[in-house]
């Protein structure tokens, strides 16, 4: 399915290039998928306890008061290491069960390693670009946990995720509020262009609209009603995280994923020289984070909630409406 092609060299690091062969991805999502195949799979696998951590602790407070049933078949989209669609699994019960999508190769197949591991058998993984997607099975409730941020358009991959729920099904995904109220991310970024700015070329992939694009409250309704969306809801969460088991590794994370790591990520081994002056002044700018057990930071999410309408897909609503509509009038009449 993915041929293994050259190393290509990042600093301090070399990432496995994988191209994609046999699934469907959306040309605009091509980068995308190869950054979270490569490079970004890689920093997710090294940092996987932090980051996984940290997703779940903000993905179990969106699925507080809004989570599958019993019996309900369950989407995960972007699903990457699989821990959640599991989870998912576990909350549908034996009668129900959880399918995770994601576009990178590699993560699918860890998911399904783990998977196969915990013997759980009521899941199930499937490579997939959720902006080409044409699901065939139909779910009663969709769950994304930082799945939805990257889609070069999110109203087609959602109108997608839309079109898979039943009517009257429920989406539950959460997504990074303003860079601001997420300081550990905004502060190393500030710091790092205290020394760079973003490269004008690069060979890197990067992960095209990036962790931040559904922070707007506004945008982000905007796009589930342009999918087809309705009785949307976004629910503030604000919970204190773990970003490292101490502060130099916090500061190794901040200077890998984020704003700040992307930067870094995408000048290579041209900034190798500077490096420890970044990395310093990181240090020094994040020290009130470092604790005995760890380093902590302030974050925040939304919790977006919507549904997928009773009377059915409104696109093809509208349009049986308009081909019926006027040939309807002047037949009657
Ligand atoms: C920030 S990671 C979150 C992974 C996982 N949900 C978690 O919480 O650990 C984002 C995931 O979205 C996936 N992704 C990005 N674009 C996608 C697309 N177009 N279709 C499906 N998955 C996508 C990436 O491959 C990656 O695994």
């Amino acid at each position: 399915m993915a041929r293994v092609g050259q190393l290509a060299s990042l600093a301090n690091r070399t990432y496995t290039r994988v191209e994609m062969t046999e699934v469907s991805v959306a040309p605009e999502n091509l980068e995308t998928t190869e950054a979270w195949n490569g490079p970004l799979f890689e920093i997710w696998q090294d940092f996987q306890a932090v980051v996984v951590s940290n997703a779940k602790a903000h993905g179990d407070a969106a699925l507080v008061d809004h989570h599958p049933e019993p019996g309900d078949r369950v989407l995960d989209i972007g699903c990457g290491l699989g821990d959640s669609a599991v989870q998912l699994a576990e909350l549908a019960g034996p009668k129900g069960d959880a399918h995770g999508v994601d576009v990178a190769e590699r993560m699918i197949a860890g998911a399904r390693e783990d998977a196969a591991r915990a013997r759980v058998e009521n899941v199930s993984f499937e490579v997939v670009d959720v902006q080409a997607a044409r699901f065939t099975d139909t779910y009663d409730y969709a769950f994304a946990r930082f799945g939805t941020m990257f889609f070069a358009n999110p109203v087609v991959a959602l109108r997608n995720v839309r079109q898979a729920l039943r009517p009257g099904g429920r989406l539950n995904m959460v997504v990074w509020r303003r860079k601001l109220d997420n300081d550990w991310l905004h502060r190393a970024e500030t710091i790092a262009e205290q020394f760079l700015e973003r490269p004008e070329q690069y060979d890197d992939p990067t992960c095209g609209p990036g962790p931040f694009s559904m922070a707007d409250a506004d945008t982000v309704t905007d796009v589930l009603k342009h999918a087809g969306f309705e009785d949307i809801q976004l629910k503030r969460q604000d919970l204190l995280i773990r970003t490292g088991d101490n502060l130099e590794h916090a500061v190794d994370l901040v200077m890998s994923i984020g704003p700040a790591g992307e930067v870094l990520r995408l000048w290579g081994d041209r900034v190798n020289e500077i490096r420890p002056r970044i990395r310093a002044a990181l240090l020094d700018g994040m020290a009130d984070m470092a604790r005995d057990d760890g380093a902590y930071a302030d974050s925040s999410t939304w919790a977006v909630r919507a549904v997928a309408p009773e009377y059915g897909d409104p696109d093809r609503l509208a349009a049986l409406l308009k081909s019926a509509g006027p040939a309807g009038l002047t037949s009657g009449s």
